[in-house]
């Protein structure tokens, strides 16, 4: 029986850091454990210029040390001028673009409403190689919550990858076995993050026995098939399957509300709930894969140098229930079950 574990050190694919406060309390849990994240640009205002995202590197590196390298991504918006991501990019301050529906989430006003406006953002990302991020929801107000990445991919992905075919794109945070059918059947040039949270959760987790706001995020978590699809997926070792935990803080006060926002957090714990699902699915030698290996090779960057040692424990992992910020507490995700890999100690880097 495998008792250790060592692999490169991992990276986050999706992650959202916040600003001021939060980002000071809680960008510290991501960085003890990855090397590199995707930072999502949903800020207040979002992010949205070269010298935006700039600025927001500074303020992270500042919080987190040499140690972690922050992957910076522009908010796409339909006035967003093609010439300032492509120099953004030349000039190593972002690594990708984020498209989200207007609507579709946490501070996604600022969206995409017409497609056909982005197209020359969209033209020129291609040709310079810069990937796409993206949220998969549709947010039209008659399609159901539980139904819009389905509809997503057929309304939006599928007809924007036909008319950019050499677009790199994610389909980030999947939650259905659709858009996993739909990445598998993609030759090249599509990959996808899979979340933490959308392993170990349905939307049973959310809504029986009374609403637990801390399983509420976006995409919402579908039914158990759909768990299912996605476990499968990330452990078959498919290189177009990776980590991006969507670990998105909200203060306590913020999430426990008569409308509370989605998001859940799980940076504190993430390696060693992965660590669990993948032994679970007797599938620990493809945990590097999927959390060191696949998204470097999707975005044509190294595979960290550095490793993570992950050791069996006999008594459940401990961790924090909550993480103190300047803006509040915010509840650690709870897998509901106990966990027993831990991450080795780590020297300070
Ligand atoms: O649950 C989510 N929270 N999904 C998102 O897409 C955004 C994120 C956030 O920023 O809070
Ligand atoms: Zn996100």
């Amino acid at each position: 029986m495998i008792q250790t574990l060592t692999l490169p050190r991992p990276d986050d694919w999706h992650l959202h850091l916040r600003d001021g406060a939060m980002l000071a309390g809680i960008a510290p849990e991501t960085a003890r454990h990855f090397a590199r994240a995707i930072i999502m640009p949903n800020l207040v205002p979002p992010v949205v210029t070269g010298a935006q995202a700039q600025d927001y590197r500074d303020r992270i590196r500042a919080v987190t040390g040499q140690g972690f390298t922050p992957l910076m991504t522009l908010y796409l918006t339909e006035t967003t001028d093609p010439a300032d991501v492509v120099a953004a990019h030349r000039a190593g301050i972002i690594t990708a673009v984020k498209l989200y529906p207007a609507g579709a989430t946490t501070n996604s006003a600022s969206g995409v409403r017409d497609f056909d406006r982005v197209r020359g953002v969209l033209d020129a990302m291609a040709e310079a190689g810069i990937p796409l991020c993206t949220h998969g929801e549709v947010t039209d107000p008659d399609v159901d919550i539980f139904d819009r990445e389905a509809v997503f991919i057929d309304r939006v992905l599928d007809p924007l990858r036909r008319a950019t075919p050499q677009l790199r794109v994610v389909m980030e945070h999947i939650t259905t076995a659709d858009a996993v059918a739909y990445v598998q059947s993609a030759p090249e040039g599509l990959g996808a993050t899979i979340t933490t949270h959308h392993l170990v959760i349905n939307r049973n987790h959310i809504l029986v026995g009374g609403i637990k706001p801390h399983y509420y995020c976006l995409p919402v978590a579908k039914r158990e098939t759909h768990r299912q699809a996605l476990v499968s997926a990330a452990t078959s070792g498919d290189a177009r399957f990776f980590l991006g935990t969507d670990s998105a803080p909200h203060s306590d006060d913020a999430k426990e509300s008569a409308c509370g926002c989605a998001g859940c957090f799980t940076a504190t714990n993430t390696m060693s709930i992965l660590a669990q699902i993948f032994d679970t699915a007797d599938a620990l030698d493809r945990l590097e894969g999927f959390v060191a290996r696949h998204g470097p090779g999707f975005y044509q960057l190294p595979v960290n140098s550095e490793s993570l040692t992950l050791e069996k424990t006999a008594d459940p992992v401990a961790y924090p229930a909550k993480i103190d910020t300047g803006a509040g507490p915010v509840t650690v995700f709870d897998p509901g079950f106990a966990l027993y890999w831990r991450v080795k100690d780590m020297p300070a880097s």
